[in-house]
């Protein structure tokens, strides 16, 4: 069936995985990546799919209503895939009011414009999706019960066997009740909430999932891993925040996009999915893997950059453990993570030292000439 999907934040980096998973694997549907090109917004992501005939690059803020409104009039869209937000947790300490904007009225600003577009249609919400990618830190922050960690009853890569370390007994669930600290997990919660409250009103079929944090190719080097493996390819301090001992639970990020593929086909309207690996690691620990990593691939002694690691001052409110219990995506729709952790660190780490490139047009504002080259006069 053919059909045409907005997919928001695609220039950012989890949608321009997703963007270039659709755009290759559908050839019959036109995906339209819609994005406001912020500070976290690259084009240069998408190079390689650019040009290809079922793809539309516009730029648009999320919270333009009528520019949105006009855009599904135009080209009939029936599938919203909505990434764009703000998304780092210390710019939303900063600057609150801009994570509420893009975030909150953003959000309630697309969902209000399909409302009125799919209800001035004769087949109103048939054959419509509003699928709104969440995130796992609107429950809130989990227990270290087990510092030391204990063995998980769950497998990283169900094909393999291979288990991981849970620092907790406890996990996020679907039914874990929300409990956001930053002000970042609150704008998203409170998208969450309106996204759920357009189904249970209006009738609109929407979905919503939250996922962990992903690792991978063309992240912005604000975030942990780019940041710390540009830092150390620079031998540049490595600011660790707190004692290091906060727990994430990392997915990789082509692993996130296949399940976006797979719920937005397969998912239930109405229902909640959360997307992980089960795969906790210390900060302190994943630092330690990365540097040894960089260190390896650059030749140089393993280990010899472990000096770098810089403990600073805490982030505020830093929540202390995420771990996500995905069993239900598992088990409804049969999704599993690919790959192993130290297979998709290497893969990452990889990835960065040869696009330096990329990295120096990121630090440099370089994305930025990129689009008034590529987009700006067609
Ligand atoms: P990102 O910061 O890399 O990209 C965000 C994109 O949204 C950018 O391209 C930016 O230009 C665009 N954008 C921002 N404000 C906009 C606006 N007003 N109008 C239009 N476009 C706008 O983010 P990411 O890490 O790829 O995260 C994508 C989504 O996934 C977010 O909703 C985030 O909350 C969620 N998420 C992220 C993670 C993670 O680990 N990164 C984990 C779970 C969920
Ligand atoms: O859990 C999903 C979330 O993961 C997403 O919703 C967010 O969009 C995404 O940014 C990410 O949030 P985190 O705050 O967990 O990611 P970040 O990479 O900023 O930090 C990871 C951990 O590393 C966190 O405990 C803070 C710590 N940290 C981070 C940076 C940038 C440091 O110790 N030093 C640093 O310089």
């Amino acid at each position: 069936m053919k059909r045409t999907i907005v997919i928001t934040g695609g220039a950012g980096f989890i949608g321009s995985h997703v963007v270039r998973l659709f755009v290759n694997q559908y050839p019959d549907y036109r995906i339209i990546n819609l994005d406001k090109l912020t500070y976290a917004g690259n084009l240069a992501n998408l190079s390689d799919i650019e040009h290809k005939p079922n793809y539309r690059f516009v730029r648009m803020d999320i919270c333009d209503f009528d520019a949105f409104l006009a855009l599904m009039q135009e080209e009939h869209v029936d599938g919203i895939i909505h990434l764009a937000a703000e998304s780092h947790v210390d710019r939303s300490i900063k600057d609150p009011f801009t994570f509420a904007r893009t975030n909150v009225m953003g959000t309630l600003s697309l969902l209000q414009a399909a409302k009125v577009y799919w209800e001035s249609l004769p087949e109103k919400y048939e054959g419509k999706r509003f699928y709104h990618i969440s995130t796992d830190e609107v429950y809130g922050a989990l227990e270290m019960t087990h510092p030391e960690g204990i063995p998980a009853p769950f497998t990283t890569q169900a094909s393999s066997g291979a288990k991981h370390e849970a620092y907790g007994e406890e996990f996020f669930l679907e039914t874990t009740k929300y409990n956001p600290h930053s002000p970042y997990s609150a704008s998203k919660a409170s998208s969450d909430h309106f996204v759920r409250a357009f189904h249970d009103t209006y009738g609109m079929p929407t979905i919503v999932t939250n996922c962990s944090n992903n690792y991978g190719p063309y992240q912005f080097p604000e975030k942990l891993i780019p940041l710390f493996i540009n830092n150390i390819r620079q031998r540049k301090p490595l600011p660790v925040y707190g004692k290091g001992e906060n727990v994430r639970d990392w997915l990789y990020v082509e692993d996130h996009a296949r399940a976006i593929d797979t719920i937005f086909h397969r998912g239930t309207v109405a229902e909640t999915y959360n997307i992980g690996g089960f795969n906790e690691w210390k900060n302190i620990d994943i630092i330690k893997v990365v540097i040894n990593t960089v260190d390896r691939l650059l030749g140089r002694k393993e280990g010899e950059d472990l000096d770098l690691i810089t403990f600073v001052t805490d982030r505020l409110g830093h929540d202390m453990r995420y771990a996500i219990d995905s069993r239900k995506l598992q088990r409804e729709l049969g999704w599993e993570p690919s790959l192993q952790f130290e297979e998709g660190i290497e893969k990452t780490v990889r990835w960065y030292l040869d696009h330096q490139d990329w990295m120096d047009n990121i630090t440099s504002g370089d994305y930025e000439r990129y689009y008034d080259d590529m987009y700006k006069n067609r």
